[in-house]
């Protein structure tokens, strides 16, 4: 199993993510209804993300967690929900992939998601 080396791996591992986000009726809610995520608009979006913070390219420069907060002011972001989103990251990841970036990838996320969980703990206190 090879490493994450360019955004072709990237657009694999976001499409194969959001395959298990949107058949699991305990989170595809969020994109499909709260949101209405087109994914072909979507995706791309994904990959320059992840590229900017793994491969060391530029291009994203929108707020995400203000895009967080904002989806949460919707409908409520739980720590169950943030727990699902990362258990199929982790899931795609492994079942694609092996290796530094892959490690790093992972470990992003979960820093990600535990700051935007704080500040939308904070939010609501
Ligand atoms: C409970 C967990 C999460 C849920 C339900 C969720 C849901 C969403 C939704 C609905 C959008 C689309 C927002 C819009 O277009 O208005 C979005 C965008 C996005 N999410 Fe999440 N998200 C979660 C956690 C995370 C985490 C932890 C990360 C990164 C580590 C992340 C990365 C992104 C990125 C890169 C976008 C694209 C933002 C943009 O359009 O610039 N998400 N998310």
């Amino acid at each position: 199993m090879n490493d994450i080396q360019n955004q072709g791996d990237l657009y694999l591992l976001v499409d194969e993510f959001y395959k298990k986000l949107l058949s699991d009726d305990t989170i595809s809610y969020i994109f499909t209804d709260v949101v209405k995520i087109k994914l072909e608009e979507h995706l791309p979006i994904l990959v320059t993300f992840w590229s900017q913070a793994i491969l060391g390219t530029g291009g994203y420069t929108n707020n995400l967690t203000q895009i967080h907060l904002d989806v949460n002011a919707k409908e409520y972001l739980s720590p169950e929900l943030f727990k699902i989103w990362l258990n199929h990251f982790y899931n795609t990841v492994d079942e694609n992939f092996k290796g530094p970036k892959a490690e790093q990838i992972k470990t992003q996320a979960l820093s990600i998601g535990t700051i935007m969980q704080i500040k939308i703990k904070n939010e609501r206190s």
